[in-house]
């Protein structure tokens, strides 16, 4: 008998959060023993709002810890994205004002205890900006590098930003904290966007499957998403939405659908223009040729999309 993988989840939870979150507690494979909450999409009460949310529609039997952790970036002012998300990071469908919420307010100090309780088994999915992992490095960089992995949903290597022209959200957000985390020595996997837009999900997909499958869940995967697709139709002109975070929580599921190559990557923390870009060394001989010891990550080159998708909706739809 396999035995779950420990995972924790650390989430901006916006809409294509929401989505990963469901395929990570619908996936046997992964065991997630806590989920902790970031600003970004939204601001970090409606995240982490949001996760209580989705946890109390799908009842997981052994409810995942959730803490709430940085308001805003470790230096820049906070920039949410409403107009993708929804003010709410839901998509607007207009949740009740939450019961009392049972939220632990430590949210680095739960990514540390997972790392010293889990260890080389833990897998930290960071599907936001990366300032809860970066303070997390800098209280006690010892304790982080216990854990086995983090995969991080980041960066925009050989594609245009989605954010600022050359930089993807989740780095444009917190500079600092990515530049820190994929050069502390940490074994970090990088799933740029190069690799999370070669897959969209139509929104007569999601209409198709979610009225098969009438349930509550199912209606709300429909209306929470449905915001989230009309931006992308007028920003990217279809009609649909990308899936960012359920990639990158599926390369945890089933570490075959990618493939990675070793690189280096700073990040661009100066400029408006350019802060969040993240610069890969390449071709791998300038790389090797300046490479720092420790500043290595994997980063993901290639993906499955037809094993991706039959994963994410035989999931999800369940
Ligand atoms: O750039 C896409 C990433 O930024 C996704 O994680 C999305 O949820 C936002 O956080
Ligand atoms: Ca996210």
């Amino acid at each position: 008998k396999f035995v779950a993988r420990p995972i924790i989840i650390d989430t901006d939870a916006g809409v294509d959060d929401a989505l990963a979150l469901i395929l990570a507690l619908r996936s046997p494979e992964v065991s997630v023993e806590a989920i902790t909450t970031v600003a970004g999409n939204v601001e970090v009460d409606k995240c982490t709002r949001n996760v209580a949310y989705v946890l109390d529609l799908l009842r997981p039997d052994s409810r995942p810890m959730l803490a709430e952790g940085s308001r805003r970036p470790l230096k820049k002012k906070l920039i949410t994205a409403p107009e993708v998300h929804g003010r709410d990071g839901l998509g607007n469908i207009g949740l009740r004002r939450p019961r009392k919420l049972r939220v632990r307010r430590d949210a680095v100090d739960v990514i540390l205890e997972s790392c010293r309780q889990f260890g080389k088994r833990l897998t930290i999915v960071a599907l936001g900006p990366l300032t809860n992992l970066a303070k997390a490095a800098q209280k006690n960089i010892r304790t982080l590098k216990m854990a086995g992995r983090i995969v991080s949903m980041g960066g925009a290597l050989r594609v245009p930003g989605n954010t600022g022209p050359v930089s993807e959200f989740n780095y444009f957000v917190d500079p600092e904290a990515a530049q820190l985390v994929l050069n502390a020595g940490l074994k970090v996997t990088v799933v740029p966007l190069d690799l999370t837009q070669q897959v969209v999900v139509m929104r007569r997909e999601i209409e198709y499957r979610a009225k098969r499958r009438a349930s509550k869940l199912g209606n709300f995967i429909l209306r929470s998403t449905r915001h989230y697709m009309r931006y992308h139709m007028a920003a990217e002109g279809f009609d649909g939405g990308y899936l960012h975070d359920p990639i990158a929580v599926a390369c945890v599921i089933q570490p075959s659908l990618i493939r990675t190559t070793r690189n280096r990557i700073d990040v661009e923390t100066k400029g408006d223009l350019t802060r969040g870009m993240t610069v890969a060394a390449r071709p791998p001989a300038v790389w090797r040729a300046i490479q720092r010891p420790g500043a290595a990550v994997d980063v993901a080159t290639s993906l499955d999309r037809e094993g991706f998708l039959k994963l994410f909706h035989e999931r999800l739809w369940q």
